[in-house]
């Protein structure tokens, strides 16, 4: 069975699903994209992706085509269609199809595509042994707050951590790390606190991240909300970045240096541990 995928209203084989040649998205990057995590056949924080869908949209002004349930329940389809229930839901909004111009064309639909990537989040080898990440130039324009679909620099950030035999850029600016290619960067002091950047327009706002920081603080982690520099980070006790579709993994080497031992740390390993079980019980987890 081939994989079902959404566009533009309707459920297709992917083989069958075609945008055309003049999409925005296509031609300028202009468009925007989520990505939500499914685990025991439940979307992960999907109402803070879809209000950072929404926030993403309006910055660059293409309308919402759909409301937070409509989005759900296309989600929930999808879902079903292919029979996921553990993976990863990408979906994205571009301005549409229209003459090559860089204004805004006045009559423009906006195109709509989502697709499933059934994959073992909870169960990820990465998770008990832990990556290593090098850390790269970040190379990206100044608003790295909206998710567009422009990922040129990350591209090239991850594609230069592959060659490097790591699984994960870590982008460099100043002297300080902004985030991942595809994921947002966290060290524990060798004191025991969590070292996150503060939210600005440098960095994606990580929906996982945020969960992340909740769950740490309800377990009386001191939490120290400010940059820290690639040097800090090569002396950390431990590291590990989030994502949608990682959940919390560890990070045990930082351009080909041990972090610590070489091994997940403990705070690391626990706070995986509190974001899975606040995944498969999100309800218990917020009374
Ligand atoms: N990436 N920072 C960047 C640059 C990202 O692309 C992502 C997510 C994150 C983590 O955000 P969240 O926790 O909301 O997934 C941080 C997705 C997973 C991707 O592009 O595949």
């Amino acid at each position: 069975m081939s994989r079902i995928v959404f566009l533009n209203g309707s459920f297709l084989p992917i083989e069958e699903a075609k945008v055309p040649f003049m999409d925005r998205g296509f031609l300028f990057g202009d468009g925007v994209y989520e990505g939500v995590g499914m685990l025991d056949g439940r979307l992960i924080d999907n109402e803070a992706h879809l209000e950072r869908l929404e926030r993403s949209l309006g910055e660059v002004r293409i309308a919402n085509p759909y409301s937070k349930a409509e989005w759900t329940a296309l989600q929930e389809e999808l879902a079903r269609r292919n029979g996921m229930t553990e993976g990863f839901i990408y979906f994205q909004v571009t301005r549409g199809v229209a003459e090559r111009d860089f204004f805004f064309p006045e009559n423009a639909k906006p195109t709509v595509a989502m697709f499933t990537q059934a994959k073992a989040i909870a169960n990820a080898p990465a998770a008990e042994k832990g990556i290593a990440v090098v850390t790269v130039p970040d190379l990206r324009w100044q608003r790295r707050d909206i998710k567009s679909i422009n990922l040129l620099a990350q591209v090239l950030a991850k594609q230069a951590a592959k060659e490097a035999g790591a699984q994960e850029a870590w982008l460099v600016e100043d002297g300080f790390v902004t985030e991942g290619g595809s994921s947002s960067a966290f060290i524990v002091t060798k004191a025991g606190s969590i070292v996150v950047r503060p939210l600005s327009q440098a960095i994606l706002p990580g929906i996982t991240r945020k969960s992340l920081l909740r769950l740490s603080q309800e377990s009386g982690i001191v939490l120290e909300e400010r940059r820290f520099t690639v040097a800090e980070a090569y002396e950390a006790g431990e590291a590990f970045l989030t994502s949608a579709s990682n959940f919390v993994l560890p990070v045990v080497s930082i351009d080909g240096r041990p972090v610590a031992d070489g091994r997940p740390g403990p705070i690391t390993t626990r706070l995986r541990q509190l974001y899975l079980q606040m995944a498969s019980a999100p309800a218990m987890a917020a009374e």
